[in-house]
């Protein structure tokens, strides 16, 4: 029967270190030769779609001011986080993420789930002062999105840029991104139902309270206001048989 000569192994270094290689590529090929063939390493989940136009921007400006230092969106399926926060967060629901927002420091809450936590007007109020809502908070002030008109005219490379990178926007998406990005921000315009059609459960809204300019705030509570929002969990666990 073959054997090994521990003791030779373990007393030549050369010899110890060339069979470690060995092993440890054997393993490595097992893990990652199988990332080349899959197409998808995600279970996709019902409900999960591409940022709206106006969402994509509300996402950008959020990377842009680095809210991610001070906020994660990945809630653990550990208790204490799922009583606080909601479901744990679910791969799929960052796929469409370029780059993933996900993080372990907390200065602030975890959004993951903060849509529809609060109203429209709240978030304005916190982000303009949020020591005068949360008077203790060490967050700082965002008032200046107020009066930062969002640049419209390059609102469809940012989808194409994503759409390289696979996340599934259409033609049809991209074509309407200019409409659809002003139109999400205005409830009484003929595209906002478009855009609830394009973008299932998006909302539409004046979202900063002034309806003659798209603001960098309209595009950032947007964002904030959808996050968490796209999957069902009541038919997600009933579905697949979770707690
Ligand atoms: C210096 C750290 C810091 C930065 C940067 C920061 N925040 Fe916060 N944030 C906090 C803290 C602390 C709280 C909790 C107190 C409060 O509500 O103000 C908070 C609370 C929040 C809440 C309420 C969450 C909840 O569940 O109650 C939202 C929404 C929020 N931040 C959004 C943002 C956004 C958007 C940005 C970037 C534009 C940002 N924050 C940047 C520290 C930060």
């Amino acid at each position: 029967m073959f054997k090994f000569d521990h003791a030779k192994i373990e007393t030549n270094a050369t010899l110890l270190m060339v069979l470690s290689l060995i092993v440890v590529s054997i393993g490595g090929l097992v893990e990652i030769a199988p990332l080349f063939y899959l197409q998808n390493t995600i279970e996709k989940v019902e409900g999960v779609r591409p940022y709206s136009p106006l969402e994509l921007m509300g996402r950008n400006i959020y990377i842009r001011e680095g809210c991610y230092l001070c906020h994660s969106q990945m809630i653990r399926p550990f208790r204490d986080e799922v009583e606080r926060y909601g479901h744990y967060s679910l791969a799929a629901e960052s796929m469409y993420d370029h780059p993933f927002q996900w993080g372990s420091k907390r200065t602030g809450p975890d959004l993951a789930r903060v849509g529809g936590r609060y109203s429209d007007d709240w978030h304005v109020q916190h982000l303009i002062n949020p020591q005068s809502v949360v008077p203790e908070s060490v967050m700082p002030k965002y008032s200046f999105l107020m009066n930062a008109e969002i640049r419209v005219d390059d609102i469809e490379k940012h989808l194409k840029a994503n759409r390289t990178v696979g996340v599934p926007y259409t033609d049809e998406m991209i074509k309407n991104a200019k409409t659809d990005l002003l139109a999400q921000a205005d409830p009484d315009s003929d595209g906002a139902e478009d855009v609830t059609a394009r973008y299932p459960k998006a909302q539409v809204s004046n979202f900063d309270g002034d309806p003659k300019k798209l603001t960098e705030m309209d595009a950032l509570v947007a964002y904030l206001q959808m996050l968490g929002t796209l999957v069902d969990f009541k038919s997600y666990r009933a579905k697949d048989n979770l707690r």
